[in-house]
């Protein structure tokens, strides 16, 4: 029987817009799914740019709006790689127009926005997505099948840190391709809503809700020019931020984001420590989980590490033969695979928007708290799933 398709349009063509268009190529090649991914049209802001990445990644039609997408009855999913600042917009009228929507991280620039994008999904019904990719890397998946497990037992500590050293140089100046990410008009926040905020939604995914945050955050580069006006303009991002926060579970964390770590480009790293056992991930080591359990023989006791390759372990059966890696891109064709199954209901589209919300309920909680330098109480967010 031919299986049905799912025509995606896709907004965005830089990072994002390929490591979306690789997982929409190769996600049927390698799960068994009811549908076919159709790359159906690309659209950038240029002509020229949206021909080129249709040329390369094989969708079939292209645009230079996003707004036409919306009223084109061969597009069934709205996928969203385009920097924060455009995220609501865009999603807003997907819903409105009955598209699905998947959207990249952070939801919105705001709890404001992102509670908007919420109400637009969930009044129009539209099954809605938000590529919080690491929850899909298997060893990450493992850890939660561990904590699921109770082998862990209660949980005392969470520890995460997102470390790069890009914006160190006072001469790169902020806005404008790629560099949006340092004007606050665009991007949000800084490294709050775009690496704490990967850290955050795995922290709640793996270990429940968080309740209360206590932050500093610092600008350490206070003026750089603007790439659209050739103006020197302050900066309003954080460029580093640091939180303590106590989950409703009674388990302590901290939590780090930086671009400033000299060394680090992407050191995403996380620790749990439980009652029986331990465990620690590192993104540059992304395909091992590191487990302590203190259920075994008191001499033979110690950390190991475990090579998450085997065809038991979560994701794996779909690849190679054990013993042999996959790497970063597979997140995101994990997270696809996921949401198409969602959509057959055998599984959950998610992180949904409203999951996506309780992480921005959170970095605005950090924000708060590091301008009125005060604890801050994170709303009690509703309908964070399991899966
Ligand atoms: N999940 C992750 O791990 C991850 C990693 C990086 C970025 N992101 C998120 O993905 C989004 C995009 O980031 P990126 O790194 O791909 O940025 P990028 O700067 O590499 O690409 C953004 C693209 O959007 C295009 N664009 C901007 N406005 C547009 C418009 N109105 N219409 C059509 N195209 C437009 C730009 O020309 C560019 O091609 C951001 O929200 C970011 O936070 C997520």
């Amino acid at each position: 029987m031919a299986k049905q398709r799912l025509n995606v349009g896709l907004v965005g063509c830089g990072f994002m817009g390929r490591a979306h268009s690789n997982a929409f190529r190769q996600v049927g090649k390698f799960f068994d799914l009811p549908q076919d991914v159709v790359l159906k049209a690309v659209c950038a802001r240029t002509e020229a740019t949206a021909k080129t990445f249709a040329e390369n990644w094989g969708y079939e039609t292209v645009e230079t709006d996003w707004r036409a997408l919306m009223a084109r009855p061969d597009i069934d999913l709205i996928d969203i790689a385009t920097p924060n600042s455009t995220h609501a917009e865009i999603a807003i009228a997907a819903a409105k127009a009955g598209k699905m929507v998947a959207c990249e991280k952070p939801l919105g620039r705001s709890v404001a926005e992102s509670e908007a994008m919420v109400r637009a999904v969930e009044q129009a019904g539209v099954a809605n997505m938000v590529w919080y990719n690491y929850r899909r890397v298997p060893a990450v998946t493992f850890a939660k099948q561990i904590i699921d497990e109770g082998r862990l037992g209660r949980i005392f500590h969470y520890r995460a840190k997102f470390l790069q050293d890009w914006t160190i140089s006072s001469e790169l100046p902020q806005g404008g391709a790629g560099l949006w990410r340092l004007d606050a008009a665009v991007a949000g926040s800084g490294v709050t809503g775009d690496l704490l905020a990967h850290c955050i939604d795995t922290a709640m995914w793996l270990n429940g809700g968080i309740s209360e945050v206590s932050a500093m955050t610092e600008t350490f580069i206070k003026q750089r020019v603007h790439v659209e006006t050739g103006k020197v303009q302050a900066v309003g991002i954080d460029d580093a931020s640091a939180f303590l926060a106590r989950f409703a579970n009674g388990s302590l964390a901290t939590f780090e984001a930086t671009r400033y770590a000299r060394g680090h480009k992407a050191l995403y790293t996380l620790e749990i420590n439980g009652e029986h056992g331990s465990i620690a991930w590192d993104l540059h080591d992304l395909h091992r989980l590191d487990f302590y359990d203190h259920g075994d023989t008191g001499t033979l006791r110690g950390w190991r590490s475990i090579h998450i390759t085997d065809g038991d372990h979560p994701y794996m059966k779909q690849w190679w033969v054990p013993g042999l890696q996959i790497g970063y891109e597979h997140s995101f064709i994990h997270q696809m695979a996921d949401f198409l199954s969602g959509l057959a209901g055998t599984g959950g589209a998610v992180p949904s928007f409203r999951e996506a919300l309780a992480t921005d309920n959170v970095t605005d909680a950090v924000l708060r708290s590091a301008r009125d330098r005060q604890w801050a109480e994170v709303p009690a967010a509703t309908g964070q799933s399991a899966s």
